[in-house]
């Protein structure tokens, strides 16, 4: 992986150079001319003087798929509310691209960044069909003008059934989603976050309760999803992380702080990590 350069403000990308380019092509709003779509720096999270977040450096790069393992409490969800925007760090930086400072948006404004986020627990809209759920989260896509009773073009009918087929629901469609079993609502909300083109897509314990045969799916799905979005999953299924890691870089959180980051065979036979984390 390529270093990540510090954002900020001493970056000026001159017109018509390489690094600009790259930003055009990528970006779309959010300057990754660096290479990094996430950059979180010193990162402090304070509750009454416990620190879930203690210093915490982390950063992604643009089609990176990176995943966070750790014990509980390490801090991996307050660190998804901390780059959504849901806490607000006590102290330290947070950057979307080289130029949009996260702590200093509302969750609403980074959401229409370009963050999407899904939580544990599937919210579909159960009453509705596996398609309309998938069509109203393309029509709340800010980046798509369009309101919510105007008919779909071919090219967005032709977007949903690549969703479709994507999250294994083709042929499915016409069904309400409150009829899914919990892994098929989980891949629909997954569907409804890509509907919404996010530049980052944050996962927390996608494959928590799924079924053997869901959770292998969902590892073939994220792995047709590497390259084309830059992804941030936090799992305890080793197994799961396994496959999807493959050889890119796994971070360990361990007091809210990084205790040890590299592939995953490196963290595997990581002394401190199995300590703390894996030799349990
Ligand atoms: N709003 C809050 N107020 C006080 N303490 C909190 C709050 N949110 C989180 N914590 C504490 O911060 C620590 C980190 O919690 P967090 O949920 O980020 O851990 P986690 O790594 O996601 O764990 P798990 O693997 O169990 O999901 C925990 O000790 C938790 O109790
Ligand atoms: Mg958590």
């Amino acid at each position: 992986m390529s270093e990540v350069l510090k954002p900020g403000h001493q970056y000026q990308a001159e017109p018509g150079d390489a690094a600009t380019a790259y930003g055009k092509v990528k970006g779309e709003g959010v300057d990754t001319s660096h290479g990094a779509i996430l950059y979180l720096e010193d990162i402090t999270v304070s509750f009454d003087g416990f620190r879930a977040l203690n210093k915490l450096n982390l950063d992604i790069s643009v089609g990176e798929l990176r995943c966070i393992i750790g014990p509980n409490g390490a801090g991996k969800t307050t660190m998804m509310d901390v780059i959504t925007g849901k806490t607000r760090p006590t102290s330290g930086s947070a950057w979307f691209g080289q130029t949009i400072d996260l702590t200093r948006m509302t969750e609403y404004d980074i959401a229409h960044a370009g963050i999407g986020r899904k939580f544990q627990r599937p919210t579909v809209f159960e009453q509705h069909s596996v398609f309309e759920n998938l069509e109203l989260a393309m029509k709340m896509n800010k980046r798509v003008r369009q309101t919510l009773f105007s008919r779909l073009s071919s090219e967005q009918k032709g977007k949903i059934d690549e969703i479709l087929k994507l999250i294994r629901l083709s042929g499915q469609e016409h069904r309400p989603a409150g009829l899914l079993s919990h892994g098929q609502k989980q891949w629909l909300e997954i569907g409804m976050l890509l509907m919404q083109e996010p530049q980052l897509l944050l996962l927390d314990e996608p494959v928590a309760g799924m079924s053997d045969a869901e959770t292998e799916r969902t590892a073939e799905l994220l792995n047709e999803l590497r390259g084309k979005h830059s992804i941030m999953v936090v799992e305890h299924d080793m197994a799961f992380v396994t496959e999807i890691a493959q050889q890119g870089r796994v971070t360990v959180l361990h007091e809210g702080s990084v205790l040890a980051q590299g592939t995953m065979q490196q963290v595997q036979s990581d002394e401190r990590v199995i300590e703390v984390y894996l030799g349990r």
